[in-house]
């Protein structure tokens, strides 16, 4: 069974599915790891690292792919790279956010597809959630963002030049990415307030030291799964009030808001940005679905009236050897439930196969919005 380990070509990834330190769990399941030549190099790793692992490395993509049983990747795979792949292959990579959607070119192929975001959030599929793993980068990586670009420091300090009072940081969405925002400003000292529609949220902020603001809904905002859903127009309006008075007492945002298979809620409007003190910064870490603030630029820094804007594309990908590290965890407890005996065995009665398999034997199970 040969695994293959594919170079990102998506522009800023600088990921990579497997970091060398992993090899010996793919090798102990019986696979024989082959990498692409430069799959490591963005992230600090080189070819010699994976070659004393264990891996054998190939010097492009078509000599990695030949006779691949499994093809492991970070980010969705590009039209052209779909062509390259080998038919009855499996392909383990996030499928989305990706346009076009990959699926129905994988099964045009023949190319069967584990989708990483599809792994349900049981417990069984714990040490499988490649998008908690990433999330919970995301989050420490958002609060650094808006450390090193506030001009003030985050903790309160006493010194001879005077008190210096502790940065005000907003984190508005407090799932996983957010609650990793929260206790990374936390531990640098600021003082942290964060919102969240769903009322479980509140308990999480709270045990990490920061205080909840809550918009008072009329009904649960939370739907299966522990997922947000969309709000009404009146809940809306409630949310507009409660931003109108958080975001201009904030030194520094940090928003992860998201809704699954649809675009970021806008919670921050311009107006709001406009009434936050001079040097104010947002972090916008939903701009890979389009962005919780509506002046954020997906992948720029900019300035509007008195604030900083920052709207990292995939922000996980600053944070590569160790979200690396733990997306090659992610896959190889997957992998692990998938070997019996030495053999590779997709099972369709398994519930994280049959919730992740995107595509089988040319058929597409799922799409991309979801069904
Ligand atoms: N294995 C597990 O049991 C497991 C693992 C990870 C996450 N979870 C749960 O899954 C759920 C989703 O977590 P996630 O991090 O993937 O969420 P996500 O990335 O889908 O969304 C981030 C947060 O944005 C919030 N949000 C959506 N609309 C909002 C709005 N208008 N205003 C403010 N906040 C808004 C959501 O409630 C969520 O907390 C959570 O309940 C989390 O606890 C469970």
């Amino acid at each position: 069974m040969d695994l293959v380990i594919l170079k990102e070509t998506r522009d800023g990834e600088s990921r990579v599915a497997l970091a060398p330190d992993h090899i010996r769990l793919f090798t102990d399941l019986g696979f024989t790891v082959r990498v692409e030549a430069g799959a490591g190099s963005a992230a600090g790793w080189s070819d010699g690292e994976y070659a004393e692992a264990g891996a054998s490395v190939a010097p492009d993509m078509e000599g990695a792919l030949r006779g691949a049983r499994v093809v492991v990747k970070v980010r969705p795979p590009l039209p052209e790279e779909i062509l390259k792949l080998p038919p009855q292959a499996l392909l383990i990579s996030f499928l989305s956010p990706a346009d076009p959607d990959p699926a129905p070119a994988l099964a045009e192929r023949g190319v069967d597809a584990l989708a990483l975001e599809r792994v349900p959030r049981t417990t069984r599929a714990q040490r499988m959630d490649a998008l908690s793993s990433q999330a919970t980068a995301v989050g420490y990586v958002g609060a650094l963002m808006a450390a090193s670009h506030l001009p003030r420091f985050f903790p309160m300090l006493t010194t001879a030049a005077g008190t210096i009072p502790p940065a005000r940081v907003l984190v508005l969405g407090a799932g996983v990415a957010g609650l990793q925002a929260i206790a990374t400003a936390r531990r640098l000292g600021a003082r942290v307030r964060a919102y969240d529609i769903r009322a479980a949220a509140a308990e999480q902020v709270q045990s990490l030291g920061a205080t909840f603001v809550q918009a008072a809904l009329p009904a649960e905002a939370e739907v299966e799964g522990g997922y947000a859903r969309e709000l009404s127009g009146s809940e809306e309006d409630r949310q507009h009030q409660l931003m109108m008075e958080e975001i201009p007492a904030a030194d520094a945002v940090i928003t992860t808001a998201q809704i699954p298979g649809r675009p970021a809620p806008r919670l921050i409007t311009a107006e709001m940005v406009e009434r936050m003190a001079p040097g104010s910064v947002i972090v916008d870490l939903a701009a890979d679905t389009g962005g919780n603030c509506e002046v954020s630029r997906p992948g720029e820094t900019i300035r509007h009236g008195p604030a900083t804007i920052v709207a990292p594309l995939q922000p996980a990908a600053r944070l590569p050897q160790d979200a690396s590290r733990m997306l090659g965890r992610n896959i190889a407890a997957l992998l692990k439930e998938m070997v019996t005996e030495g053999e590779l065995v997709i099972s369709e009665d398994d519930d994280i196969v049959d919730a992740a398999l995107v595509v089988r034997d040319g058929r597409l199970r799922k799409s991309q919005a979801g069904g």
